[in-house]
């Protein structure tokens, strides 16, 4: 049976780099893409019931606040993506069984 993997970040470039490997794995991995507007992933409710809808096995983070010249002026984003969400992420994981990595998220049944 394919496990279900869901991508965060999906647009960016790791994303995309993701999404033109991933027909090399389907026959083992079904893959959702998700990117800001749809998910933010600093909306720790909206991608918990994500993840209740998708039910995946895996979780890609992929998305991140790169732009590294407007951090300074505007911290509290940057602390947002790339700190709060992936202490919730890294919660939901812990909730749901996962296994957290730096980027990667696994749900161990
Ligand atoms: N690029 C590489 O070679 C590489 C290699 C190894 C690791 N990484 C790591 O991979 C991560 C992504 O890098 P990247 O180069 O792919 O960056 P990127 O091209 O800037 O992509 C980041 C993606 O995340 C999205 N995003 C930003 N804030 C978000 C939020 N709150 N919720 C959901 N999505 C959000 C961005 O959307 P917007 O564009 O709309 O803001 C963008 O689509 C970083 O942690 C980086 O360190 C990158």
């Amino acid at each position: 049976m394919k496990e279900t993997i869901v991508v965060f970040g999906s647009k960016g470039q790791l994303g995309q780099e993701i999404q033109e490997l991933a027909p090399l794995y389907e026959n083992h991995y079904s893959f959702y893409y998700r990117d800001l507007p749809e998910v933010d992933i600093t909306n720790a409710p909206a991608v918990e019931q994500l993840c209740d809808e998708i039910n995946p096995q895996i979780i890609i983070n992929a998305a991140a606040y790169t732009q590294v010249d407007l951090a300074e002026s505007e911290p509290e984003k940057a602390y947002a993506v790339n700190g709060f969400a992936l202490k919730h992420l890294s919660q939901l994981c812990e909730k749901k069984k996962y296994f957290p990595s730096s980027h990667l998220y696994r749900l161990c049944f």
